[in-house]
């Protein structure tokens, strides 16, 4: 497939916004309240985006699959771990791509090129947060060589939703998986996550 991965650019949040709330309703069907699902909106998801945006303009840490007619598919972000790990210094915020475009590699590029961006600034290990009944997700952060190192459990539209976060202690293979094929432009300032800032997570590693 034709596709990219590029440092995501302020002209991208309207099409961001639309992978992040599409993708967040096809994954988490049955998992979230409905009613919760259903509040989601692109225009809330744009205005968080373009604020994350201007809020970290001096590092690329977002991403996005791009195919060759300027569709944006997916969306990555990471940056440091959030909650003081002494282990794992680097986190996978977030990583969302349409349905249309899931299990076709694209998954693995973006979290290459998160990995590569945390190794450029300083970080060696990473870690991420994810639903535990989010089966595909978990499984491919296995797949990736992640451990499971935690769970915790958050509140979410009224609803405990246990999280489980994965970790690896190396990811200098994880980078390594970026190819020279898809490899796009890494130098423009970026987004930082919004997903993960609204949640209340406890965590236990
Ligand atoms: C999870 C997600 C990011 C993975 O990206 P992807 O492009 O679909 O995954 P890849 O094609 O790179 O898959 C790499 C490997 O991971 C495993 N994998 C990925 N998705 C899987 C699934 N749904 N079920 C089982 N294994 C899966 C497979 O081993 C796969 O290799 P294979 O296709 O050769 O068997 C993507 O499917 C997605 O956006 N899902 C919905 C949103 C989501 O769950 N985001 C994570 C929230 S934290």
């Amino acid at each position: 497939m034709d596709v990219r991965i590029r440092a995501a650019e302020s002209g991208d949040v309207p099409a961001m916004a639309r992978v992040y709330v599409d993708a967040w309703r096809t994954t988490n069907a049955g998992i979230l309240p409905s009613e919760y699902l259903d509040g989601l909106s692109y225009r809330k998801a744009e205005l968080k985006w373009y604020r994350v945006l201007a809020d970290h303009q001096d590092t690329p840490k977002y991403f996005v699959a791009e195919t060759h007619v300027g569709k944006v598919v997916g969306l990555a972000g990471g940056g440091p771990e959030r909650e003081g790990n002494p282990t794992y210094r680097a986190e996978l915020y977030l990583i969302y791509l349409l349905a249309g475009y899931q299990r076709q590699g694209l998954g693995r590029l973006l979290v290459s090129a998160v990995a590569e961006e945390s190794r450029a600034n300083g970080f060696h290990s990473m870690l991420v947060w994810t639903f535990k009944d989010t089966h595909g997700a978990c499984r491919f952060y296995k797949s990736l060589g992640g451990e499971l190192i935690g769970s915790g459990t958050i509140t979410i539209g009224g609803r405990d939703v246990t999280e489980v976060c994965y970790g690896w202690r190396n990811i200098a293979d994880l980078a390594a998986n970026q190819s020279q094929e898809h490899k796009g432009l890494w130098n423009t300032p970026h987004l930082q996550d919004g997903h993960r800032q609204s949640l209340e997570t406890s965590s236990s590693n």
